[in-house]
């Protein structure tokens, strides 16, 4: 397969930005309408862009024709709830696939490792198109959570883990770095997530905002780490035994 790939995301699979500066209303995102969707963790999504316009997640290859994850269709009752988000999204030249708010509630690291994927954001694409990749940008202010990404699922070693103040922006090659957020509050985090295709649109704007490839991680204690692991190895375990193969590993649709 021959997509073009972004040189900045070879070295780990994501980049940290400059965070996004203007303020963004709460009530863009809490306004939103809602759906269950099946994901990592306790989750909910409110859709903004979708295969057909209409308030669903679906990955786009469910409908006919199918296709890959680009060319969203704005959702006219949400967008106008979120005018600065849906500006944020198209102020990229670059095609948008599916683009929806996630709301998750707080959870372990243990959690956190246990909901870790890998996500399916290329089938279909076309041959000599860009890969898709994703674009996260959170909502709520919550320092203290974290994205975890890890190059291996298996390798603790690989971890890197991301800190999500109000406005972080991050972009990850989240079908390659398998990833879940470890969110620390007493209330839901949100965070604006999009696909995008790669390409020089893509690349110039990730360059105006001072991309960073290598972020070294938060300091964790060692003995809370090695506990964390083994609950969450052992859990993983026993959902593969459940299911009879590990559904994580089956890319997923979130
Ligand atoms: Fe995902």
């Amino acid at each position: 397969m021959a997509h073009y790939r972004m040189p900045i995301l070879e070295e780990t699979g994501y980049v940290v930005l400059d965070r996004f500066e203007r303020v963004v209303d709460p009530s863009e995102w809490m306004s939103l309408e809602y759906v269950d969707w099946k994901s990592s963790g306790d989750t909910r999504f409110a859709p903004i862009a979708s295969a057909t316009g209409e308030i669903e997640c679906n990955a786009f290859w469910h409908f006919d024709p199918p296709r890959d994850d680009k060319d969203g269709v704005w959702i006219d009752s949400q967008a106008a709830k979120a005018p600065t988000l849906v500006q944020r999204v198209k102020e990229v030249d670059a095609r948008v696939g599916r683009c929806r708010v996630i709301e998750l509630q707080p959870n372990s690291y243990a959690d956190a490792l246990y909901n870790s994927h890998l996500d399916d954001n290329n089938r279909r694409n076309p041959d000599g198109e860009g890969w898709v990749i994703r674009s996260f940008m959170q909502l709520t202010d919550n320092p203290d959570s974290y994205m975890i990404l890890r190059e291996d699922i298996d390798d603790p070693s690989t971890e890197t883990r991301l800190a999500l103040p109000a406005g972080a922006q991050l972009i990850v090659d989240s079908e390659r770095m398998w990833h879940s957020v470890w969110h620390v509050d007493d209330k839901p985090r949100y965070c604006l997530i999009n696909s995008f295709e790669s390409g020089p649109a893509l690349e110039k704007w990730l360059f105006e905002r001072n991309p960073v490839a290598k972020v070294e991680s938060a300091h964790m204690d060692e003995r809370f780490a090695r506990e964390s692991e083994a609950e969450a190895q052992q859990r993983r375990a026993a959902r593969t035994e459940r299911y009879g193969y590990d559904p994580s590993r089956v890319y997923s649709e979130m």
